[in-house]
């Protein structure tokens, strides 16, 4: 991946902290993936899942779907081998690929499955509807995005400002969940089902994740041009102090709300009877 481009980084550091993602998330994606499993006639022949990291997400669609064949797309050639070694074979396969560009290098999927994702792509409606031409028609795009964070805690909410401002400055929404739950439908497409769905985290959790991501940008000049270095170790050491489960397991959770929308590609649109590429 060229440097910059994921602002959130393909470092070992930012593997492991999709590690504990996957976690945290594991319930609700879930659930998720097997709804959208069941939206669809049959098993699919193929699943894809966009900006897949190090796989764990895209053995889920697998799990889930009972697809024959699940490709996992990410930019990163790291988090690629990372995911080829933990999870390729029997059935699954990973591809180098920026996901904004269509049409994806296996064509079009009967399922397709965003997590975390939009959240790093400018203009994320213009996204889905591109994606939406990489869809066979009957299949579904299942999108997993965050909606909200209702964080009790003035750390975690400080490090929460921060993260907001940081994807801003690359043209992105952190909270990508409302344009998605706001946004018509399209040529040759329509969202079946949008549910927000809360999911409750521990405080330690949340401020373990938080304590990872936050030592992998807190030096970008986005941050650094409005925070000095003393306010930023105050934030490193106050997460590293609410990461300790034994002294905040009693605290009032952080409550994360959760847009899973479901758009159904109803038949062929005219982008891809143009084969477009952008
Ligand atoms: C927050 S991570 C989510 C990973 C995984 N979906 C999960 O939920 O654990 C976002 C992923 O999207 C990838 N990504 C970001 N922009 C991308 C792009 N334009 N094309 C392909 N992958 C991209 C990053 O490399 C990263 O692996």
């Amino acid at each position: 991946m060229q440097r910059g481009s994921y602002t959130f980084g393909d470092s070992d550091l930012a593997a492991e902290r999709l590690a504990l993602v996957a976690e945290v998330f594991d319930a609700p994606s879930r659930r998720f993936l097997g709804e959208a499993g069941a939206a669809l006639t049959e098993s699919p022949s193929l699943a894809v899942d966009l900006g897949c990291g190090p796989g764990r997400t895209t053995r889920l669609v697998a799990e889930l779907t009972g697809a024959a064949r699940t490709v996992g797309i990410d930019a990163s050639a790291s988090f690629l081998a990372e995911a080829t070694r933990l999870s390729g074979g029997d059935g699954i396969e990973f591809v180098e690929h920026d996901v904004t560009s269509v049409p994806f290098p296996v064509g079009p999927a009967d399922l397709v499955y965003c997590r975390l994702l939009l959240a790093h792509l400018p203009e994320p409606a213009a996204i889905v509807d591109r994606w939406m031409t990489q869809v066979r028609p009957g299949g579904v795009l299942a999108v997993d995005e965050v909606e909200f964070i209702d964080t009790p805690h003035p750390v975690l909410a400080r490090y929460e400002e921060l993260v907001v401002a940081l994807v801003a400055s690359r043209g992105a929404l952190m909270y990508a969940g409302p344009v998605i739950d706001a946004m018509p439908d399209g040529d040759g497409w329509q969202r079946e089902a949008t549910t927000l769905i809360e999911h409750l985290v521990p405080v330690a959790l949340a401020a373990r994740m938080y304590g990872m991501n936050f030592r992998t940008w807190r030096d970008d000049p986005a941050i650094t041009a409005n925070c000095s270095q003393e306010d930023l170790d105050q934030l490193a050491a106050d997460l590293a102090e609410l990461a300790a489960p034994e002294a905040h397991g009693g605290d009032t959770p952080v409550r994360w709300g959760l847009r899973q929308a479901l758009i159904r590609r109803t038949g062929q649109t005219t982008q891809s009877a143009k084969g477009d590429n952008r």
